[in-house]
């Protein structure tokens, strides 16, 4: 049984995986989530993924159902309960293969109908284990577009970027907007034009030799891939500065990839109408690609 869900403790299958209308996660996006993947069957990086999510209810002042050390039980429950029966996709990177994605709610409960979040009475917590579909093997051959896109990333005064929550129709709109553009991802920029972030994803820019990403103090969320691809870098004596960039800077650049936990890395060779660096995956994009499919395991990168 590939896709499993856990509603609070309880296995069952999609379409049984039901929750209240009333939900506020459903309502109003008052909910926080993380998504979480495995390699070898076992999830990586959880700690820091469920380090996150506590910070992301932290900030927006939900208690959670579960707490970490349960959370991390409900996962490998769930992961169990769906091993085996993958259906073969000829298009798939390898190391993606039987490799399962997991997606975990936690919202702040149903209530009377109401934005006060005192109205809400029980938490719901749920773990939803799937099939991994990350990006075919040809994204990391060839590279993929993204576009910059209209939709701004909310101001960090409005809405904390670091707390990763369901609130997400700026995201919804954003790729709504890359995929009519023909792209795969949706770049954001904030309210003055700089660079923030990908709708589920970090970006970075490789100029010269030198690594750049946006800091976190651009509004973006602290992504677990990124973190992990700034410490590769460093570790391969690469320069790697967390700076303000951009849009010019991205189209200028030598290369540009994205980062996300179901991506890895991911080479954009097409910025909006051109091409990035030579339209190819770069070098430095590989060699870093090639230390993350090291430090994951499995087999080598294909870029
Ligand atoms: N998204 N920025 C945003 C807005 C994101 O939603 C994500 C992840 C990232 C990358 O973070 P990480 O490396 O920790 O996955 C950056 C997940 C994968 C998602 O919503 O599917």
């Amino acid at each position: 049984m590939p896709t499993v869900v856990n509603l609070e403790g309880v296995l069952v299958a999609p379409e049984q995986a039901k929750v209240s209308v009333f939900d506020r996660g459903f309502l109003y996006g008052d909910s926080v989530y993380e998504v979480i993947r495995t390699y070898g069957g076992r999830p990586f990086e959880e700690e820091a993924h469920l380090a996150r999510l506590r910070h992301s209810a932290d900030r927006i002042g939900l208690s959670p159902k579960w707490d970490a050390a349960r959370t991390a039980r409900e996962i490998a429950r769930t992961l169990e309960a769906a091993r085996g029966g993958d259906r073969p996709d000829p298009d798939a990177a390898p190391w993606n293969v039987g490799e399962r994605y997991v997606r975990v709610v936690m919202t702040r409960g149903a209530g009377a109908i109401g934005l006060d979040p005192a109205l809400a009475v029980d938490p719901v917590a749920l773990v939803i284990v799937q099939p991994l579909a990350g990006p075919p093997a040809r994204a990391y051959r060839d590279g993929v577009a993204a576009a910059i896109v209209g939709v701004r990333r909310a101001a960090p005064e409005a809405i904390d970027p670091s707390a990763k929550t369901g609130a997400h129709l700026p995201n919804v709109l954003a790729v709504g907007e890359a995929r009519a553009a023909g792209a795969h991802e949706a770049l954001l920029l904030d309210g003055r034009g700089f660079v923030t972030e990908g709708s589920s994803s970090n970006v970075f820019a490789v100029a010269a030799g030198v690594v750049r990403t946006p800091p976190l103090g651009a509004g973006i969320l602290e992504g677990v891939t990124r973190g992990v691809v700034l410490r590769l870098a460093r570790g391969l004596g690469l320069p790697a500065e967390e700076v303000p960039l951009r849009p010019e800077e991205l189209e200028a650049a030598d290369e540009v990839f994205i980062t996300s936990t179901v991506r890895e890395i991911v080479p954009v060779t097409r910025l909006g109408h051109r091409a990035v660096g030579g339209g190819h995956p770069g070098p430095v994009t590989r060699r870093l690609h090639r230390a993350l499919r090291e430090l994951a395991g499995g087999p080598p990168g294909l870029s």
